[in-house]
């Protein structure tokens, strides 16, 4: 399985992969993290009641979805060297002068958690208790960014050089955390951003777009455009006065963007094919509750997202295991998410391809376990599905669907399991559920993704505790991790102002 082709080799490795210190560091005794700890928000319910009152009136970033509209090639050629112009004054600034301007678009950013939850959900599909947590990771990335451009005054002997202008291409499926990380990171680098939403997540990037300039960050640093995924998508990326591209979409985005301009600075977090292992000596109930929250959290539309899940020796043929997966899956409520008692929300759009397939086509030998169903006529509404004897090397084993539908593996040993684990092109998450320590200890010695996780779901890492980037086809550019230390290093290089001795 190693030797399939089209497997990345993985790099060597010296850093920790979730917190990208050396390995031989010490831990530090605390981790700051707001993500999940906001504990005065009201029950589900009210929140439903909430965000529906307020999406009855929310005109939020439609009169700037109007106004941001580029059609032309000189337009387009305009904002980009007035934004590359910005961005020498921005950056010329002190990183403490942009920490302060970062610390504010945090607060405000909280202070929008209303709407920026209601454009979530009515615009992409997003239930409330996916949005919600959303929004603490954009200000959580605020508040982090600002201390690292801070951290930028302090380095005696070199000045740290930004890009002038970023462009940042964010996805649909985080609609205000990828692009708030993204644009946070590149103004507290000192670079300024023209931000592209993706399309069918535009107005959440206006809500956003706004936000920040509301907190303070200059209009002129920070520029909103809707450009069409045509030949002026194209002229946007390949533009010369774009010094960086920060994207997160598909390994086959990343190529395209490659191919318009070969030389392009890319910083991109792309696909993945992530697996929960699941090894005898698991707390069951503990793994059921993670796996089914990591496939079908967001209907598995994250590039975190665990797509299969692979049991090992005596959890095969665990019909406690697979009786609690199949009632847990049956058990999600699908619906809107303006429905407070939705659990699982819809897809992006009508599934089609490679999708449409998955959840409706099994391969030789295959069974459902859980079949999928198409609920109503939008095409967008589906019941979670489960399929039983993934093949290894098989089209479900190598593919990554972004939707609700998880494979089950099986292996005889750990080692078998990690090669399954291990045997496709990408390396985003990986995820162990064991309690014995050397399992554990041999599992972190040979698992090739970027984020791992023990005992714990594999989607949601949190800034500054779990930086997120990949391995492999997961990553394209200098492997710099969101919400890590050494993200702002990607976006600009370094200048002794001091001789050496
Ligand atoms: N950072 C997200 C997660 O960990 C994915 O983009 O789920």
């Amino acid at each position: 399985l190693a030797t399939l082709d089209g497997v990345v080799p993985a790099p060597a490795r010296t850093q920790d992969r979730n917190t990208e210190r050396p390995l031989d560091a010490p831990l530090p005794d605390r981790f700051a993290n707001t993500a999940d700890t906001d504990a005065s928000l009201p029950a589900n319910r009210d929140w439903g009641r909430l965000v529906l009152e307020r999406a009855r009136d929310s005109r939020a970033g439609i009169d700037l979805l109007e106004a941001s509209r580029i059609d032309d090639t000189g337009e387009l050629d305009a904002v980009l060297r007035s934004a590359a112009e910005a961005g020498a004054a921005w950056g010329a600034r002190s990183g403490a002068e942009r920490a302060e301007i970062l610390h504010r678009a945090g607060q405000m950013l909280a202070a929008r958690r209303f709407d920026l939850i209601e454009v979530m959900a009515s615009e992409a599909g997003k239930t409330i208790d996916q949005a919600d947590p959303e929004v603490s990771e954009a200000t959580d990335f605020a508040h982090y960014y600002a201390e690292q451009a801070q951290a930028l005054d302090a380095v005696d002997g070199a000045a740290f050089v930004p890009a002038r202008l970023t462009l940042v291409t964010p996805p649909w499926n985080f609609p205000v955390a990828i692009p708030a990380g993204s644009t946070l990171a590149a103004l507290a680098a000192g670079s300024a951003v023209v931000l592209k939403p993706a399309g069918p997540a535009s107005r959440c990037g206006a809500v956003l777009a706004q936000a920040l300039w509301d907190a303070g960050v200059p209009r002129d640093v920070l520029r909103f455009v809707q450009v069409g995924e045509d030949e002026l998508g194209r002229e946007l990326v390949a533009h010369a006065a774009v010094d960086r591209v920060i994207l997160t979409g598909s390994y086959e985005t990343a190529e395209l963007f490659r191919s318009f301009r070969p030389d392009l600075p890319l910083l991109a977090e792309t696909s993945g094919k992530n697996a929960i292992v699941v090894t005898g000596s698991a707390d069951l109930d503990l793994a059921v509750r993670d796996v089914i929250a990591s496939a079908f959290g967001h209907a598995g539309q994250k590039c975190s997202a665990a797509s299969l899940v692979i049991l090992v020796g005596p959890v095969r043929r665990s019909a406690r295991f697979l009786r609690q997966l199949e009632d847990g899956v049956r058990s999600l409520t699908v619906g809107w998410p303006q429905d407070p008692r939705t659990q699982m929300g819809p897809i992006i759009e009508p599934a089609g391809g490679k999708l449409a397939h998955a959840l409706t086509t099994l391969e030789r030998g295959e069974h459902w376990l859980v079949q999928p169903r198409q609920l109503d006529d939008s095409g967008r509404l589906w019941s979670p599905g489960v399929r039983m004897n993934v093949k290894a090397g098989s089209p479900f084993h190598q593919t990554e669907y972004f939707g609700p539908v998880l494979g089950v593996m099986t292996a005889d040993t750990l080692a078998e399991a990690l090669a399954l684990q291990n045997g496709v092109a990408y390396g985003l998450t990986a995820g162990l559920h064991s309690l014995d320590p050397e399992e554990i200890g041999h599992w972190l010695e040979h698992v090739e993704a970027g984020n791992v996780y023990v005992n714990r779901g594999i989607t949601g890492a949190i800034v500054r505790r779990q930086p997120f980037g990949g391995w492999k086809r997961s990553a394209v550019g200098p492997g710099t991790k969101a919400g890590g230390p050494s993200y702002l290093m990607g976006l600009g290089s370094w200048r002794r102002t001091r001789a050496t001795a």
